[in-house]
Parts: structure tokens; C-alpha cells; sequence
């Protein structure tokens, strides 16, 4: 497979999940699911939503060599929500037209995509994409930009 040569994280950004208070589903299923398409895993964490360890993991990740890093939650207009603003502090171009096309095809789905604030953009040889955090939101977006994804990687790298 084309994409066997990509690593892949998943970053869950949920304070209730980081305390084991909340199950995370959007995680494994977004595993299973770039897993499916043949990229290998190379790290899950399940994290509370706080800029400065957000944007550590994300750097950390970065620095060993992850090819794609998918983050879920926080990208919503609370002001727990801080995904966004981290991941612009990590990334050096941002790639705009990813997260519009997530949010393009979720309004057709419902309204409430267009409060994702969610941004994507790269660092290095890494891409960085944010997911809104519910299990029907990540499989929605994760769809829209699966078909694009390797050849963004071949480029990126
Ligand atoms: N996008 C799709 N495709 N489907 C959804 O159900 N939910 C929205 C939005 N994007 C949703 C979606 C909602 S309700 C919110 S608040 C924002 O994503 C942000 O979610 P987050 O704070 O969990 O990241």
C-alpha cells in the first residue's frame, strides 16, 4: 500500500477523557480507521485541554518523525476549547484548504460544523490536522480528507 510508509498519532483532547471520567471513542476509532488505509501507528494519548501540554505532545511527536498527527476535540468555540491555538504555535505553514473542505462538507451535514475552529498546516516533514472531538464529527471529517492524504505526505516528505 501507498500509504504504508506513513506513520500516523492520534492526539484525544478531552479533560473528562485525560481523567478517565469519559470513555474515548473518537481515538480508537480514528486508529482503526488510518489503520484500515494502511498507516502505521505510532503513538495514542488521550490529553486534557491545555495549551502549553498540547503543544509539547505536539512538538515531541514532531521531532520523532510522526508523518501525520491527528488531533480530536477542543476545537469548539468553549473556552476550555485551545486545540486550534496550539497547534498554530506548532505549525510553520498552515494548509487552510484541509480544514475547509472538513468544514464545507460537514455544513451539508449540520450547522453546527461551523463552529469547529479546527486549523491544519505542517512542521518539518509532519502534517497536523485537527478533528472536532464527537465520534459522528471525527468519522465525518476524517472522510473528507482521507482521499487527499497521501498525496499530501508524498509531497510533505
Ligand atoms: N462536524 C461534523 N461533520 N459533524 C458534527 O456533528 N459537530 C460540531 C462541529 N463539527 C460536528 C462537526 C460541533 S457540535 C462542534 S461544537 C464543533 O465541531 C467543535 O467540536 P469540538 O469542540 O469537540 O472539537
Amino acid at each position: 500500500m501507498r500509504t504504508a510508509r506513513f506513520s500516523f498519532a492520534v492526539v484525544t483532547l478531552s479533560d473528562k477523557g485525560s481523567l478517565g471520567l469519559r470513555e474515548d471513542t473518537s481515538g480508537p476509532y480514528l486508529i482503526d480507521c488510518l489503520k484500515k488505509e494502511g498507516y502505521q501507528l505510532a503513538d495514542y494519548e488521550i490529553m486534557a485541554d491545555k495549551h502549553d501540554g498540547i503543544v509539547a505532545k505536539l512538538l515531541e511527536l514532531v521531532e520523532s518523525g510522526v508523518d501525520l498527527i491527528v488531533t480530536t476535540g477542543g476545537t469548539g468555540p468553549a473556552p476550555t476549547d485551545v486545540t486550534p491555538e496550539a497547534t498554530r504555535e506548532v505549525i510553520e505553514r498552515e494548509t487552510p484548504g484541509i480544514s475547509e473542505a472538513m468544514r464545507a462538507a460537514s455544513l451539508l451535514k449540520t450547522p453546527h460544523a461551523m463552529l469547529s475552529r479546527g486549523c491544519s498546516g505542517i512542521r518539518g516533514t509532519s502534517l497536523i490536522i485537527n478533528l472536532p472531538g464527537s465520534l459522528k464529527a471525527a468519522r465525518e471529517n476524517i472522510e473528507v480528507v482521507l482521499p487527499a492524504l497521501p498525496h499530501a505526505l508524498d509531497k510533505i516528505n
